[in-house]
This record gives C-alpha cells, sequence and structure tokens, in this order.
C-alpha cells in the first residue's frame, strides 16, 4: 500500500518522509511513499538528499493538489491507504497581500484533495493545521479552546479544519489527525535537509541562522516591552525532527481516531526571542548582532502549546478518540 505525502519536498514534509522510512521500518510497515508537489517552494534536490540519508527512493510526481484531473489520475496509478497533507503556502505576510492566491491554493486545493479522496474512498487523513488557529487565546492553549485568525493564512487553516470537521461528521469512515503545529525550527541531523527560504526569512531561526553565517548584518527584536521573562517574545519550538516524529505517531494511531481530531504538536515550554539569540550564539560561538525595534504587527508577547492530548493520543494510551465539535 501506498502513503501519499503532499508537499513532501518541503520543510517539514521531508523530514516526515525521512521519519517514516526510518522509523515505520522499524515498526514492521513498510509504506510506499509517494510525494505530490508543485515545487513551488522545494526543488526535487531534497529527494537525491532523502535518498542518502534513508537508502530508499520514493515516487516523485510534480503536480498542484488543485489540479482535480491530475489528483485523480494519480489516485488511479497507485493503491493510496492513507494521505499526509502539507501542500500549501504558508507566508503570513504574503497571505495579505494575495487572499485570493493563499484562499485558492490552500482552501480550494484541500478541498479537490478531498474529493478525489473520497471517490477512491481513501479516508485517512493527517493534515498539517497551526497554532495560528487560536488566535489570541492565552497559553498554555489546548484543543478546547476557541478558534479565530486574524490574517487569511490563518484563516485558510481554519476554514480548512472546519471543512475537516464537517466531513467527518457526515461520514464515520473517515479517520483525521488535524495537527496543530508550534513553531517547527531546526534541521535534520545529518545536515542534508533543512529549511531554505527564499529572500529574507520571516522567521527567527532562519533569521538567526543567516545573521550568524553573516548572510544578513543583525537580527531585528521586535519589542522588548512584553510581559515575559525579558520582555521578548515567547513561543513553542519544536524540532522539526520530533514534529516529522509526530506524524508517524499520528499515522500509526490514526485507527484510534473516529472522526476528526485537533492535536496540538508543541513542547509544552516557552522560550523567549533572547534565550534562542543566547542559545544560538553559546552553541555555534559565533557573534549574533541584535537591535531591539518596535512590536511586529499582529504578534501575541505569549504562545505555548499544552502537549497533553499528543501525548495522551499518541505516546501512551490505547484510548479512543471521537469527532472534535
Ligand atoms: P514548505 O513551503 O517548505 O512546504 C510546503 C510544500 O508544499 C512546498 O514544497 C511547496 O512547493 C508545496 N506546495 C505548495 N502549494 C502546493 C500545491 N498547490 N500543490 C502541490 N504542492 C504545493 O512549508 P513547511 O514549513 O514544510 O509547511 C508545511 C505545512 O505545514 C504547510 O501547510 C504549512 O502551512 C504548515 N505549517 C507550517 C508551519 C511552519 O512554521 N513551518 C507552522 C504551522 C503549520
Ligand atoms: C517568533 C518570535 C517574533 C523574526 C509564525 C506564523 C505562524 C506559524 C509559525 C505557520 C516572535 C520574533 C521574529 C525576527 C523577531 N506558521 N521575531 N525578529 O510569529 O510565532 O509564527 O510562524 O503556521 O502562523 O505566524 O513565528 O518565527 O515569525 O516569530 O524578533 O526577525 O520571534 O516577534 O516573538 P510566529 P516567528
Amino acid at each position: 500500500m501506498s502513503l501519499l505525502i503532499t508537499g513532501g519536498t518541503g520543510y517539514i514534509g521531508s523530514h516526515t518522509v525521512v521519519e517514516i522510512q526510518m522509523l515505520a521500518a522499524s515498526e514492521g510497515k513498510e509504506w510506499d511513499i509517494v510525494i505530490v508537489d508543485d515545487l513551488s517552494n522545494s526543488s526535487t534536490k531534497v529527494l537525491d538528499r532523502i535518498k542518502q540519508i534513508t537508502s530508499k527512493s520514493v515516487t516523485f510526481i510534480k503536480a498542484d493538489v488543485c489540479d482535480y484531473d491530475a489528483m485523480n489520475t494519480l489516485f488511479e496509478q497507485y493503491d493510496i491507504e492513507a494521505v499526509i497533507h502539507f501542500a500549501g503556502h504558508k507566508a503570513v505576510g504574503e497571505s495579505s497581500e494575495k487572499p485570493l492566491n493563499y484562499y485558492h491554493n490552500n482552501v480550494s486545493g484541500t478541498v479537490t484533495l478531498l474529493r478525489v479522496m473520497e471517490l477512491h474512498k481513501v479516508k485517512k487523513l493527517v493534515f498539517s493545521s497551526s497554532a495560528t488557529v487560536y488566535g489570541d487565546n492565552i497559553s498554555p492553549l489546548n484543543e478546547t479552546m476557541s478558534t479565530s485568525a486574524t490574517n487569511p493564512y490563518g484563516q485558510t487553516k481554519l476554514m480548512i479544519e472546519h471543512i475537516l470537521f464537517d466531513l467527518a461528521k457526515s461520514d464515520s469512515d473517515w479517520s483525521i489527525a488535524c495537527l496543530r503545529y508550534f513553531n517547527p525550527i531546526g534541521a535534520h541531523h545529518s545536515g542534508l535537509i533543512g529549511e531554505n527560504p527564499n529572500g529574507i526569512p520571516n522567521n527567527l531561526l532562519p533569521y538567526v541562522a543567516q545573521v550568524a553565517v553573516g548572510r544578513l548584518a543583525q537580527l531585528q527584536v521586535f519589542g522588548d516591552d512584553y510581559d515575559t521573562v525579558d520582555g521578548t517574545g515567547v513561543r513553542d519550538y519544536i524540532h522539526v525532527v520530533d514534529l516529522a516524529q509526530g506524524h508517524v505517531k499520528a499515522l500509526q494511531n490514526l485507527d484510534k481516531i473516529t472522526g476528526c481530531k485537533a492535536i496540538n504538536l508543541g513542547t509544552g515550554n516557552g522560550t523567549s526571542v533572547l534565550e534562542i539569540v543566547n542559545t544560538f550564539k553559546e552553541i555555534s560561538q559565533q557573534d549574533i548582532p541584535y537591535k531591539i525595534v518596535p512590536r511586529r504587527l499582529g504578534d501575541l508577547a505569549t504562545v505555548y502549546a499544552n502537549a497533553d492530548l499528543a501525548n495522551e493520543l499518541l505516546v501512551e494510551s490505547n484510548k479512543k478518540f471521537t469527532n472534535d465539535d
């Protein structure tokens, strides 16, 4: 049986492909992996890197998940058992400049994928959601809290979650894990795959890394007057390999989920911007020049997960879970 991974040449997708091949094989469940990606934010070079790390090949199809005919042909060609759906655009700022692009790519792309899955009776899905759906709730954030969004990117994640919940309510054959990622960082220890954003990075860690190697002159720290340990913003940074392993666990535990379940993937710990900068400096032995600038519009002081549900569902128990409301 095959596992379809949309967006599998991207940052989180590529690490997940590696972990599925390494971990799932050791637990006796081998998957034939089929990646579909339109390469809008990644490159096929990643495929060679994955092979170098795992000694296994994957099937790659260059296609847009919004393309119904291409997706249908793919499902006719391969015996797909489950899907992990990473494909999507993710730049918060750009989503306000090009909202239609984001609603089309993320929301229409997901609806197209779901229609094809339904047609082919493939009803197991792991979806990349985001902690952004918690809006301005107070941390620690847990899955029972209300959801809202403050930008088009966040709206697309929220809309997709609603679509998934409605779909799962309409047909109890669906098993969907809606994984709400906190802040993924880092790279595979081989150094062969990682995050390589085009242009100036939006996120903290790739920015810090580019300052460390001298590609950017200095980091701008957005605000030091928050009510936090040192006044700078606090986030829940989760290593991308841990996040990838969370997907393996979700896949292995999909049978426990009847319907659609939202699950946080975070560490449960908050770290400030200056703590990140100082730790990076200490470990890399590189100077990270920075200056404090005003707060970034839309930023919250503190965002971190309550990770109990992931521990319960993905790590510990045999408990069964049913649809969220
Ligand atoms: P990424 O851009 O590295 O990976 C996404 C991949 O999807 C890319 O390879 C891109 O080429 C592909 N893609 C985009 N639109 C497509 C389409 N229509 N058809 C086929 N392929 C398409 O991003 P990532 O950081 O790996 O994120 C993966 C998923 O996780 C995204 O859905 C993102 O919204 C979500 N997410 C990311 C973060 C984060 O901070 N990185 C946090 C929360 C959620
Ligand atoms: C982290 C902290 C900044 C850059 C974003 C998306 C979210 C999710 C993850 C997809 C904050 C500070 C940052 C810089 C800084 N993505 N910072 N200087 O904003 O928590 O979340 O990525 O779903 O939807 O909004 O992550 O890495 O941008 O910022 O001081 O140059 O670093 O203010 O406190 P964020 P981030």
